[in-house]
């Protein structure tokens, strides 16, 4: 009976163990999983390196690495490790167009289709020098994201989720952006969202300005977003 219980209590004592440091199952891991890079000038390139482990003694595969943003591009320098193995992964953020405190995450999956993520972190400072950029986040490589997403949208709502919430936030209740809650006027808004701030932060959304959007679109965007409410 007493070497029952001392059985059951030690099976107890190692489940704690094995629960208590879930980073110790094996496979694909980040490392480091949160990585503060530091303060940089606007319009810089920042590059970090991490590195992805097999902390396990299995033959791993990194099958994707994506970033939630295309500004960040993420490279691996080999997909295939074996036990023990580890690759270094280079991290490039475009920091054009931003300013503050940015947050970006990185996930990998593996060959059993399961992920991971890990954390980078940067201060973007203004940059007295980038106000004349011709660049625009609907330029290039940026226009995918920023830009393809809108065409052929005519619902106020689906043109928002297309080239707007990921500045202003889900319900326009702000993120990176502006709250766009206290707009009462279709006019106002209207005019804004075509001929943008003067910054390259937000910048004109009109086709007649190199923008995304026609008259229609930005009309029944604006209509959408005043409908919000506070
Ligand atoms: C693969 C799609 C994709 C591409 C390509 C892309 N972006 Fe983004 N962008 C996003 C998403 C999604 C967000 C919001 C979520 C996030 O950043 O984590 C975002 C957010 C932003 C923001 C708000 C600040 C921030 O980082 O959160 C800026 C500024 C920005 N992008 C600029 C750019 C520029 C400039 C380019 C081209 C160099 C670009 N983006 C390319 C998808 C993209
Ligand atoms: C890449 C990020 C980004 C995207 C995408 C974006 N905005 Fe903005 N927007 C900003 C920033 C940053 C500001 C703050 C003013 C500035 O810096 O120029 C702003 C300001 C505004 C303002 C003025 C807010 C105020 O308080 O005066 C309006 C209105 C607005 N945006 C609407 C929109 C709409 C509608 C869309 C989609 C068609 C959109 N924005 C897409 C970043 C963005």
């Amino acid at each position: 009976m007493q070497l029952l219980t001392k059985i059951l209590i030690s099976m107890c004592l190692l489940i704690f163990a094995v629960d208590a440091f879930p980073s110790e199952t094996p496979g694909l891991v980040f490392d480091p999983s949160k990585l503060d890079m530091g303060t940089a000038l606007e319009g810089e390139k920042v590059t970090a390196t991490i590195l992805i482990r097999n902390n396990g003694s299995d033959f791993e595969q990194i099958v994707k690495v994506e970033s939630s943003c295309g500004c960040t591009t993420v490279e691996p320098e080999t997909r295939m490790l074996v036990g023990g193995a580890f690759t270094p992964l280079h991290v490039e953020v475009d920091t054009f167009g931003k300013l503050g405190d940015i947050r970006k995450s990185i996930t990998m999956t593996d060959q059993y289709g399961k992920k991971r993520t890990a954390w980078l972190t940067l201060h973007v400072k203004k940059n007295p020098h980038i106000m004349n950029e011709k660049r625009s986040i609907f330029d290039g490589k940026c226009a995918s994201c920023h830009v393809d997403p809108a065409k052929g949208k005519t619902i106020g709502s689906e043109i928002y989720t297309a080239v707007c919430v990921m500045c202003h936030g889900a319900g326009a209740t702000g993120g990176y952006a502006p709250s766009l809650l206290k707009f009462k006027d279709v006019h106002v808004l209207d005019a804004i969202i075509s001929n943008g701030t003067g910054t390259h932060h937000m910048p004109a959304f009109a086709q007649n300005k190199g923008g995304p959007l026609n008259e229609k679109q930005i009309n029944t965007l604006a209509k959408w977003i005043i409908s919000l409410d506070e």
